[in-house]
């Protein structure tokens, strides 16, 4: 099928890169001159595993191409996925509807010059309840003869994992009204419906909503695994075995009960908004909702007091920690809503300077972080340097280079011979062998 894919940021890039892999023809638009340039020579944009050998087997075959024109991508395909961002609107916490009304815009007048070819528009952004049915009157006010179907199609992949996911996933939710968009949907993921992977129809508002609801089910998970966490560093009880045993009950399941220093990244923390502020706009007191927004923020911004706490004399003024990873987690260059950024900027208010290395993330931090802090931080090519001559040593990513460092080394480096792991990732008792005094999460402290 031709496919085309309006955004080509995270998810439009990936599954893009996906459905070509999958036999389908694929034409990726986005604004941005500099990014489609950038691919079209084989480029990625972004870090993700085997992106760039997927991306230059795809080129070479010609099943993906890259392109800034509108026109070329709505006369030759015939599903087009709407993949922009939907990111927080900083003054009202609400998902920013900007770019999905800009580009259907574009969208319904570019058809009409081209003289209203028929295809499919697949909303595959995270928009709230009700954003599919302002989209179409929207698009139809424009282009009254616009000659197409729409259907709400969230995704579900992880940044880090986002090829796999949506390779391997666990269901597919398309939202429908009518019986052709509904046939042509189940054609474009045929491919995936063939090695059983199952497709989800329902309606349309149900499927805006499923995004949501899994988006915040899984930050309420999270956010109460490390409620527990702060339990058991009072009491001695183990969260991960906590987690363990609970997980052994399929009806909690094992997966995302990792504790950690709260959660970050473009989506839990936003959805989780969002859909509180949804349920404000229709008079709802989201009570649960409401306070796994808050408690998450909250556990972010206390990082900097524990680590202050576990330091000598319980201060830190003036002296330097290093700090192991920038990214909200590992496996991505992404840093927005990271943990590392209310660490970062708390010890600066609280004058601790920090030096810092990540594999992939410093450049895309020193963009997000609060611009008062740069000063406080300095950054490092690899983590020996970051760690050498600081007082303690902070791990807020799961890095899998993290793991691997030689700690007997690293013992020299730090004065306080202090480790602060907020992921978990070191062997406890290996780690404590060396000297060290080992701290994380969710044990007794
Ligand atoms: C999330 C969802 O997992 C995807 O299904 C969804 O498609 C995506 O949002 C989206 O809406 O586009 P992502 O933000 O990439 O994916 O990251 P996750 O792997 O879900 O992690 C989110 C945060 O929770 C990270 O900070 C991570 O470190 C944290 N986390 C996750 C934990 O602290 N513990 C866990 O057990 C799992």
């Amino acid at each position: 099928m031709k496919i085309g894919i309006i955004g080509t940021g995270y998810i439009g890039l990936t599954e893009g890169l996906c459905f070509a892999t999958l036999g389908q023809n694929v034409i990726c638009y986005d604004i941005i001159k500099e990014k489609i340039e950038q691919l079209n020579k084989g480029i990625p944009t972004l870090y993700e595993e085997n992106i760039e050998q997927m991306l230059k087997d795809n080129l070479a075959k010609k099943t993906i191409s890259f392109t800034d024109d509108l026109k070329v991508v709505l006369s030759g395909s015939e599903i087009v996925f709407l993949c922009v961002n939907t990111p927080e609107d900083p003054k009202t916490g609400e998902c920013d509807l900007s770019q999905i009304l800009t580009s259907t815009e574009s969208i319904a007048k570019m058809s009409e010059e081209i003289g209203n070819p028929f295809f499919i528009l697949a909303i595959r952004s995270t928009v709230p309840v009700g954003t599919n049915k302002k989209v179409k009157e929207h698009m139809l006010k424009i282009n009254p003869k616009l000659n197409y179907l729409q259907c709400s199609n969230p995704e579900f992949s992880r940044q880090g994992s986002a090829i796999y996911d949506f390779m391997h996933p666990d269901r597919i939710v398309v939202g429908v009204n009518d019986e052709k968009c509904k046939e042509r949907m189940a054609l474009t993921y045929k491919p995936l419906t063939d090695q059983n992977f199952q497709i989800f129809f329902t309606n349309i508002e149900t499927a805006e909503m499923i995004k949501y609801a899994s988006n915040t089910f899984l930050n309420i998970k999270i956010g109460f695994i490390n409620e527990i966490a702060d339990i058991c560093e009072k009491t001695g009880a183990n969260v991960e075995d906590i987690a363990k045993g609970m997980g052994m009950d399929k009806r909690i399941s094992p997966m995302f009960l990792k504790p950690g220093p709260g959660i970050g990244g473009s989506c839990f923390p936003k959805d989780s908004i969002a859909l509180a502020k949804m349920g404000n706009k229709l008079g709802l007191d989201l009570q649960i909702i409401n306070s796994s927004v808050t408690s998450n923020i909250a556990r972010k911004n206390s990082l900097a007091g524990r680590v202050i706490n576990l330091s000598k004399d319980n201060n830190l003024e003036g002296k330097t920690v290093s700090l192991l990873g920038l990214t909200f987690k590992a496996n991505t260059d992404d840093t927005r809503y990271s943990p590392a950024l209310n660490l970062v900027e708390e010890l600066a208010k609280k004058k601790v300077k920090v030096k810092a290395y990540d594999p992939h993330g410093i450049e895309k931090f020193k963009f997000m972080v609060d611009k008062s802090a740069l000063d406080s931080i300095q950054f490092f090519e690899n983590a020996y340097d970051a760690i050498k001559d600081t007082e303690l040593l902070v791990i807020i990513t799961e890095w899998d280079e993290f793991k691997k460092l030689d700690y007997k080394k690293i013992y020299d480096l730090i004065a306080q011979k202090t480790i602060v792991d907020f992921r978990n990732i070191l062997d406890e008792k290996e780690i404590e062998k060396i000297g060290f005094k080992y701290y994380c999460i969710g044990k007794k402290i």
